[in-house]
This record gives structure tokens, C-alpha cells and sequence, in this order.
């Protein structure tokens, strides 16, 4: 373990990583210093999970040899991932997410349990969805919590927008689905327009169990309305 406490904190995530992407942001950079437990699960166990280092485009289930890949988009701390993994071993489960600490409790998780049907990517999302998978290989994509950009000005930085749904369209199979679940509800207004408005999915606005996430059992403490909506690729 010693040799663990020779390793120089880094800050995280890296500003590089960041900067290099020309489009919108739709996360907040966070800066912090880490321990050397977390330096050993960034440097020895994530890269084991991370998809930027296969071959494009990746089909991840022959790459997971499931027949089904979940994909949960601002992953967060990972319990949904975790979760999702755990209890269904036959369906993938693809974490996404800038930030690090998260990225890194599921690599840690996953080591511990050998869950063989995680992957994660460390980084912006958008660019796994431009063009790094194969189409039509992705079943369901979870965005659960996202970022709500309550301001006005901020509203541009908000995921659903429509080249993203066009994305994620691309992506899904056929009949596959997103679940999108927020506690803002301005933004879940608006999403639900742009989903209508892209003509691309059937909305369903039922009203099923929404996963246990960290945002969502803020949401909970908070008193906040929760509100969701599968939409399935027509
Ligand atoms: C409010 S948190 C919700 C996290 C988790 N889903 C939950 O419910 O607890 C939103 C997360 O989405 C991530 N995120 C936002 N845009 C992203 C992008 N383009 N690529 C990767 N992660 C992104 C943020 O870093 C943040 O961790």
C-alpha cells in the first residue's frame, strides 16, 4: 500500500480532458484532490472498464456478450449502474459520466464483485453518442437527474436538445427506448416538447419505479415532484 502514498495527488478531472471539446458543456466542472485509494482505482482499475480504447465503431454487446446494453448517461455515483448490473447480469450496463468519483466507486464496485458487464466512459458523453458505437446497438438509454440548468442563459447547456435526441435515436434499436426522470420541472416541460417535436419516439408518461439514484434521493429529501417519461424510437 506504501507505494500508493508516493503517487502525487492529481487534480481531477483533468482541465485538458474538458477543454478539448468544442461543443456546449452540458455538465459543471468540479476540481478536487485525491486520495491515494482513488488514485489506484483511476490509474489500475477504470482503464479495465473504459470503451475510448477499443476499436470504433464498438458494438457493446459482442463487446459485453450480452444480448442487451443499457446505457446510464451522467452515471453520477453509479448506484443505478450498479444496480442495474447486479441484478441483471444478462443486460450490459454502459456508466457515462465527466466526473471521476463516481466512475470510480463502480470500477471499485465491479472489481470487488467481478461484475463482467460494466463499462464505463470517463468523459463527455456526446462523443461515445456522435460516433463511436455501431447503430442501432443500444436498447435503452437512461438519463436520470440531469443537470437541470435552472437559469435561462444556461438552458443551451441542457442534455435534451434535438441533436441529441437525433443521437440517441441513431443509437437505439429498434423499439428502444430513453427514460428521462428529472425533479425540475421546467426542464421537464421543456424536454417533453422537444420530444414530441422531433417526432422520433412514442412518449409514454407512466409511472413506474424510478431507480434508485443520489440525485433522486435528494429529490426525495428535498419534497420534490419527480417526473418521468419513457420515449420509444418509432
Ligand atoms: C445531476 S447529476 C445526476 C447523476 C445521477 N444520474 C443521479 O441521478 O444521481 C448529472 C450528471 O451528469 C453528468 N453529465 C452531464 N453532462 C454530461 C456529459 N455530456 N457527459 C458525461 N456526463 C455528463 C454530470 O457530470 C453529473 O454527474
Amino acid at each position: 500500500m506504501l507505494v500508493f502514498l508516493n503517487v502525487p495527488s492529481p487534480i481531477y478531472p483533468q482541465p485538458d480532458k474538458i477543454l478539448e471539446h468544442p461543443h456546449i458543456r452540458t455538465f459543471h466542472a468540479r476540481h478536487g484532490r485525491m486520495s491515494a485509494r482513488r488514485e489506484f482505482a483511476l490509474t489500475t482499475l477504470l482503464p479495465n472498464f473504459e470503451i475510448s480504447r477499443l476499436e470504433r465503431p464498438v458494438d457493446l454487446r459482442k463487446v459485453l456478450k450480452t444480448y442487451r446494453v443499457i446505457v446510464d448517461f451522467g452515471s453520477g455515483m453509479g448506484l443505478h449502474t450498479l444496480n442495474l448490473a447486479t441484478n441483471n447480469p444478462n443486460i450490459g450496463v454502459l456508466a457515462i459520466d465527466v466526473h471521476t468519483v463516481g466512475l470510480l466507486a463502480v470500477a471499485e464496485a465491479a472489481s470487488d464483485s467481478n461484475l463482467l458487464n460494466i463499462r464505463t466512459h470517463h468523459g463527455d458523453g456526446m462523443d461515445v453518442l456522435k460516433d463511436w458505437l455501431v447503430a442501432q446497438t443500444l436498447d435503452e438509454v437512461h438519463i436520470l437527474f440531469p443537470d437541470p440548468w435552472p437559469k435561462a442563459r444556461h438552458h443551451k447547456r441542457r442534455l435534451i436538445n434535438q441533436s441529441f435526441l437525433q443521437m440517441v435515436w441513431k443509437s437505439l434499436v429498434p423499439g428502444g427506448r430513453i427514460i428521462f426522470v428529472t425533479d425540475d420541472e421546467t426542464y421537464f416541460a421543456s424536454a417533453s416538447e422537444d420530444f414530441k417535436a422531433s417526432k422520433m419516439f412514442d412518449i409514454d408518461y407512466g409511472n413506474w419505479d424510478v431507480p434508485l439514484t443520489t440525485y433522486h434521493q435528494r429529490a426525495k429529501r428535498l419534497n420534490h415532484k419527480v417526473s418521468q417519461l419513457s420515449a420509444t424510437k418509432i
